[in-house]
């Protein structure tokens, strides 16, 4: 996705953007022997990255490995990449890669996976300090290619050009993002993610719903039809959030929650509005110290941050969710409507058992400063409502 947003003198139209992704998508249930042929096209030495059990425990490593197999590929494996990947693991992997003159990265996985095999090709032609690339002050240039088998869909990274990857020396996650880096394609299989576990699951809707929030409130006007399509997306998470977890073999339910993953982030949403991160920038505080569940995190953290947002200006947009996305109709005023809205969403995240302060997941007062300052480091964040360190401290303070 590539969208360059222009603000026109007066900020009362949509703003103008360009879009493009350049990742071709395989959705198809049981579609993995498209593997060996597209990748035989292109392709003859892979670097194969995968997580810790869950592909070896059902069929998926096999079945990978077959259609590799089958393709003529050479195969070299980084395994027991985890959530929240570690830079020292993608310095271990570039290493393999290098050793082996490997021509493409091939993940299988969640985010994590992919976000590892996006670092090790972003850095495979570099010979710098890694930690400049992601800060900003080297360009990617030149990068292996990348193509991604998705097993657990939350994060959007099977179609988009950004990597997530831990410093634990610095206690900070570090973002990368460059055009070179989108996956050539992606196979996606609904079936893949029954394995998914409840808490995971539950966490991926939260990361979900947490994507289109972030694109939803925004202060663009004139953005009527992506509103509605956000919307959409969110009443997919709660018509399908639910069943996904207590069906987990529920086709439909995997498939809708799939595709709602994606266009939540995919870029559409943002085409011709200002968007905001601040929620997740302040999550990656929180998983970068104390290594939770991405999701999770952001389930505690996005009722808390609508709150304290909440006010005058912006209120409409809160009604437009209590409306459409809670079915909330009642003649209360829109103050009332809105905070109405915001409990349903709390209780919509309790529903699937998630977390919704951070004492349960064992945070405690003790670095909530520190995360803050480090969020707003280079200034405040973002745009719907922007937070200087002080907010961003009450906005910790009060998910407590
Ligand atoms: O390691 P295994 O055994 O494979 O288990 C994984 C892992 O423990 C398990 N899992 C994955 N597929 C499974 C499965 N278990 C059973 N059956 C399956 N089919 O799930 C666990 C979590 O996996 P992970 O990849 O960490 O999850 P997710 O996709 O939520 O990725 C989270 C990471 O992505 C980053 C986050 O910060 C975090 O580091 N993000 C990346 C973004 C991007 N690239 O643009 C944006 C996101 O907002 C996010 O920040
Ligand atoms: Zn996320």
């Amino acid at each position: 996705m590539i969208i360059n947003n222009f603000l026109f003198p007066h900020a009362l139209l949509m703003l103008n953007f360009d879009y493009a992704i350049p990742t071709k998508i395989f959705f198809w249930k049981w579609k993995i022997n498209v593997l060996s042929t597209e990748a035989k096209k292109l392709w003859k030495r892979t670097l194969l990255v995968y997580g810790q059990w869950s592909i070896k425990k059902n069929w998926i490593y096999d079945s990978v490995i077959a259609e590799l197999t089958k393709g003529e590929i050479e195969i070299f494996e980084l395994s027991w990449i985890q959530a929240n990947p570690l830079i020292g693991t993608v310095k271990k992997g570039i290493t393999i890669a290098k050793e082996n003159n490997i021509d493409f990265v091939l993940a299988v996985g969640g985010g994590s996976v992919i976000d590892v095999a996006k670092a090790i090709a972003a850095w495979f032609f570099y010979e710098g300090d890694l930690r400049d690339m992601f800060l900003g002050k080297v360009p990617v240039g030149d990068a292996l290619p990348i193509a991604s088998i998705l097993t657990l869909s939350a994060t959007w990274s099977e179609m988009d050009a950004g990597s997530v990857i831990t410093n634990p020396d610095t206690e900070e996650k570090l973002f990368i993002s460059d055009s070179v880096l989108y996956p050539k394609f992606s196979i996606l299989d609904p079936t893949y993610t029954y394995s998914v576990p409840k808490t995971q699951t539950a966490a991926w809707v939260a990361d979900i719903m947490s994507h289109v929030f972030e694109q939803y409130f925004s202060n663009t006007p004139w953005t009527f039809l992506t509103d509605r399509m956000a919307e959409a997306i969110l009443n997919t998470c709660r018509k399908y959030g639910e069943t996904a977890i207590s069906d987990p073999e529920n086709y439909n339910a995997r498939a809708n929650i799939m595709r709602a993953s994606s266009w939540a982030l995919n870029g559409f949403l943002s085409c011709g509005r200002d968007t905001d991160r601040a929620t997740h920038i302040i999550e990656h505080e929180l998983s970068a110290i104390y290594d939770i569940t991405h999701g999770v995190g952001l389930a505690i953290l996005t009722p808390h941050r609508m709150e304290y947002v909440l006010d005058e200006n912006n209120v409409d947009k809160f009604v437009d969710l209590a409306v459409n996305v809670r079915d909330i109709t009642n003649d209360w005023n829109k103050m009332q409507i809105a905070k109405q809205a915001i409990e349903e969403t709390r209780k919509f995240f309790d529903s699937l058992w998630l977390p919704s302060r951070l004492q349960e997941v064992w945070i405690d007062w003790a670095r909530l400063e520190e995360m803050a300052s480090k969020a707003t480091a280079s200034g405040e964040i973002w745009n719907f409502k922007r937070l200087d360190k002080d907010e961003v401290l009450a906005i910790l303070k009060n998910s407590l």
